[in-house]
């Protein structure tokens, strides 16, 4: 494979490719580096290996950490597990023209297996955890990826334990249980679960937290939202993304994935701007931002964005770096705007999204509004979730003709307008 080792973003100790997240030097995060000469400098051939691939995520497998991927080198294996990727990227000219913006596109993930972009992420950690030998699978959660795990763990026939904040929307708690793994409900927020999850990985050697003990690995799977938007964008760059941000991951791979690409010659130009989302009640990495801090102050948790929920973001300062390198931003947004964020989204391109989507949708409107973004900007809004996940966030936000059987009554009520 071309994943070489593990590497200390701080001190750059580099460990071997093992179940590590966390420097024994620095206790800075540890990430994968790789060495692609073994790709050779032939643009148009690697383009079109990575083109004769399969219709997931497996076909990027050479920019991948895995040993023996399912991807181009073991065609017939690509169905293992639930493949995840080649979500659709769909040209949304309504909602530019709402936005007063020139070309967006709505990169709609909630196409995948389990309806978020999680599913990415896991079939890369999970795919790893086998290869390193571990037997069962386990996350801490904001909701997504309880279902990602869960549904992954069943497709590998692996045990799985989820553990979440016990206060989840029941969607997704019971899109979660429906798989039979082990849901644990735990009292307390995102934060508390996840330092609970990394005390449980310590005592738990052959299981495989996929965002603990594999978050390295975890991690290169955002890297194939990057490398789908550029193909569909015909190989160029966009200008800019908006992203929502939890833990950071998602941001700062999105970003990692088109600089790794325009490093090999496969793109060309300027990186895109990275504009980071988050929910106002939910918004250290915008606080930080805003106050031009380095680091992230942890904030306790209070918005209908739970998926967005972390108090405590794990990449806060390399996002807050992103955000300030590439020219872009991080802003956050009312509960109020999430909602009319999750509206503004349907009515101009038929995708319902969950609350984290209403975020991102709010704040490519807040930046529209300011004025940040050129007339002639390519930009694309990442959807990361499903609306139907978080239902409650449309619930009392439109109305409905009530009739009875009658056509007078439909004549009278619906196509005379008088709403009740
Ligand atoms: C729907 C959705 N979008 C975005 C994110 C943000 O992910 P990250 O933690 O990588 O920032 C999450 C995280 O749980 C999510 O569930
Ligand atoms: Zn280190």
């Amino acid at each position: 494979m071309s994943a070489t080792e593990l590497k200390c973003r701080e001190c750059a100790a580099r460990y071997p490719l093992e179940a590590r997240y966390v420097c024994e030097q620095c206790f800075g995060p540890l990430e994968i580096a790789y060495d692609h000469s073994a790709l050779g400098d032939d643009v148009s051939a690697l383009r079109r290996r990575i083109q004769a691939g399969p219709q997931n995520i497996w076909r990027y497998s050479d920019f991948l950490p895995l040993d023996a991927p399912p991807g181009p080198s073991g065609r017939n294996s690509s169905r293992v597990g639930l493949p995840a990727g080649c979500t659709p990227l769909i040209r949304a000219d309504r909602l530019a023209e709402r936005l007063g913006l020139g070309e967006v596109w709505v990169k709609n993930d909630t196409h995948n297996p389990t309806h978020s972009f999680k599913d990415r992420v896991v079939a890369i950690a999970s795919q790893r955890a086998r290869e390193l030998g571990f037997d069962t699978l386990a996350c801490a959660s904001t909701g997504n990826l309880a279902n990602a795990v869960a549904a992954q763990a069943a497709a590998l026939g692996m045990p799985s334990y989820v553990f979440i904040p016990a206060d989840l929307e029941e969607q997704k708690i019971l899109a979660t249980g429906v798989y039979g793994t082990h849901l644990v409900k735990v009292a307390g927020n995102y934060d508390d679960v996840n330092r609970l999850c990394t005390e449980v990985s310590g005592e738990r050697e052959n299981w495989a937290f996929v965002n603990v003990n594999m978050r390295p690995y975890y991690a290169e799977g955002s890297k194939t939202v990057a490398y789908e938007i550029a193909e569909q964008l015909g190989w160029t760059l966009p200008d800019r993304c908006v992203v929502p941000i939890a833990s950071g991951s998602l941001f700062t791979k999105i970003a990692k994935g088109f600089s790794e690409w325009t490093e090999l010659g496969l793109l060309d130009g300027d990186q895109p701007k990275m504009n980071g989302a988050q929910a106002l009640g939910c918004s250290p990495v915008a606080a930080a931002y805003e106050a031009g801090a380095d680091v992230c102050r942890p904030v306790k948790p209070d918005t209908i964005a739970k998926s967005l929920a972390i108090g405590n973001p794990a990449d806060g300062p390399y996002a807050l770096e992103l955000a300030r390198e590439s020219g872009g931003g991080i802003d956050s947004v009312t509960d109020d705007e999430i909602r009319a964020g999750i509206r503004l989204l349907a009515e101009t391109t038929g995708i319902f999204t969950e609350t984290a989507g209403g975020v991102t949708t709010a704040t490519l409107a807040k930046l529209a509004e300011r004025g940040d973004i050129g007339a002639d900007e390519r930009v694309v809004l990442v959807i990361t979730g499903d609306g139907l996940k978080t239902l409650d966030a449309v619930r009392g936000t439109f109305e409905a003709y009530e009739i009875t059987p009658s056509f007078d009554d439909f004549e009278a009520t619906v196509e005379q307008g008088a709403r009740i």
